[in-house]
């Protein structure tokens, strides 16, 4: 083979696991470089390395004929047309585009002019992903498959804060390491389709936890990935497959690489081979990283439309407090409450409201709750929200769940009914008039 002239479009934390893998690979011969950082230039300068700070101009520079996209998020589809169209073939970090839209555009734009577009997942060239996929048996003898990626997002960024800047990162952990987790899955089990996402922990608009649900189109594994850029130090990167008759297979990412990123240097090498047999083969029109794109979008519109955010760092309210003001004692297997449809009620300044602790869990708008116990009635001296899902407590301990309301009494004051296990009245709580009372968010839901 040829070496092929390449150019790097932006130096920074991940490029120089590119730059050392190409410096390995007599396929390529690195001709330009390019980043808006002057600094960041000076050293290829020495080296007869033509640099640029605007990427047009690398790329009509006519020195590169293929290159190497390591920019933030948002910069990759508008970098990644503008080489296809000069007939310049593109390796692109991951994700390919925030946007499918962008994704498809670019696949049209790489068919008409033949330029290859390969997206650079690295973790389907670690040694003890690909030792596993070789362990595999078939589907049919696989129960399930599960992907932990977890780091602390300060210590893999650059000194540019742009992952943290939603407008240009695309969001979180989601877009940031599930396209990385989403194809080591891929690679091991072919097509997923998603079934459902859960994102928490949010912080500004971008997620810090991520929690995906798919399934493998072949034979139908279960894969569960779950994302976490909150880890208060170092990361935890592997599989786990549990076998249907009991047995478990896996791949620690990290193993034997202790340090940090140590692992990588294997992983890029295997980038730019398979970028440069893509390029011989007439481009990769096929698997460009769009299949990704579109299980990144999709599981945004599935999470973000979730009104609970589980791990949020900041909850969506404070504790809602309120004081009982009258007492009751007794308790009901027939009182014919009936749900209401509203997930949540608004309570004014200094109102009223009755509590009732149900040994029941409905679900549907006008189920029918008989199996009541009463705790009498509470004052709210604040404004504030009561939801289903939020914790009841008493004195600080919590003793049950708001599953929802009875308006029996509405507009005068609601039932707010409680999920307690038991009917409890006043007698088992030990209320006294004044106790305090409290609604607190429920911020650790397990997704559903
Ligand atoms: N950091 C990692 O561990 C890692 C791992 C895998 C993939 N990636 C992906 O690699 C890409 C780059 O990530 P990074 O961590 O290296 O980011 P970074 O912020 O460290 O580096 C980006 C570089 O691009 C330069 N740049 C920004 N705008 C530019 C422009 N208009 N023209 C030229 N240069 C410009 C910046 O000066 C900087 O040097 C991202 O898509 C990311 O998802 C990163």
């Amino acid at each position: 083979m040829t070496s092929m002239r390449l150019g790097v479009i932006g130096l920074g934390s991940i490029a120089p696991f590119f730059l050392e893998a190409v410096a390995a690979d007599a396929a390529w011969d690195l001709t330009a470089v390019c980043d808006l950082d002057r600094d960041k230039l000076a050293a290829f300068a020495e080296r007869g390395v033509g640099v640029h700070t605007s990427y047009e101009e690398l790329l009509d520079s006519g020195t590169v004929d293929a290159v190497v996209i390591t920019l933030p998020n948002d910069l990759h589809a508008p970098v990644i047309e503008a080489a296809l169209e000069r007939r310049v073939h593109v390796c692109c970090e991951k994700p390919l585009t925030v946007a499918l839209a962008d994704a498809r555009r670019l696949q049209q734009v790489s068919r008409r002019t033949g330029a290859a577009l390969f997206t650079a997942f690295h973790r389907r060239y670690n040694r003890h992903v690909r030792d596993l996929r070789e362990q595999l048996p078939s589907a049919s003898h696989i129960a399930s498959v599960r992907l932990r990626y977890h780091e602390k997002i300060e210590e893999h960024m650059g000194s540019d804060q742009w992952y943290l800047d939603v407008a240009r990162c695309g969001g979180g952990s989601v877009i940031d390491n599930g396209p990385n987790a989403l194809d080591t899955a891929r690679f091991l089990l072919g097509d997923l389709v998603l079934e459902d996402a859960t994102i928490g922990n949010l912080r500004s608009g971008v997620e810090y936890w991520g929690d995906l649900r798919l399934r493998a189109v072949d034979g139908g594994v279960p894969v569960t990935v779950e994302l976490d850029w909150a880890l208060p130090e170092g990361e935890t990167k592997d599989v786990t497959v549990r076998l249907k008759d009991g047995g478990v297979l896996s791949a620690d990412m990290l193993a034997g690489y202790t340090a940090f990123k140590s692992s990588l240097s294997h992983e890029y090498r295997g980038i730019l081979r398979e970028f440069r047999s893509s390029v011989a083969r007439g481009g990769a029109h096929g698997d460009d990283g769009s299949a990704i794109v579109a299980l990144v979008e999709e599981a945004y519109r599935t999470a973000r439309r979730k009104e609970k955010r589980p791990r949020m760092a900041d909850p969506s309210k404070g504790p809602f407090a309120g004081r009982m003001v009258k007492l009751m004692y007794h308790s009901r297997d027939d009182r014919g409450m009936h749900l209401s449809p509203w997930g949540s009620r608004c309570v004014s300044a200094g109102a009223v409201h009755e509590l009732v602790t149900t040994f029941e869990s409905p679900r549907r708008t006008g189920e029918k709750v008989d199996r009541v116990g009463f705790l009498g009635f509470a004052a709210f001296d604040e404004p504030g929200v009561i939801e289903r899902g939020d914790a009841f407590c008493v004195d600080g301990r919590v003793v049950g769940t708001v599953v929802g309301f009875d308006e029996c009494h509405a507009p005068n004051h609601y039932n707010v009914l409680i999920a307690a296990g038991r009917q409890l009245t006043a007698t088992e709580l030990g209320l006294s008039v004044g106790t305090r009372i409290e609604f607190r968010e429920n911020t650790e839901l397990e997704p559903s």
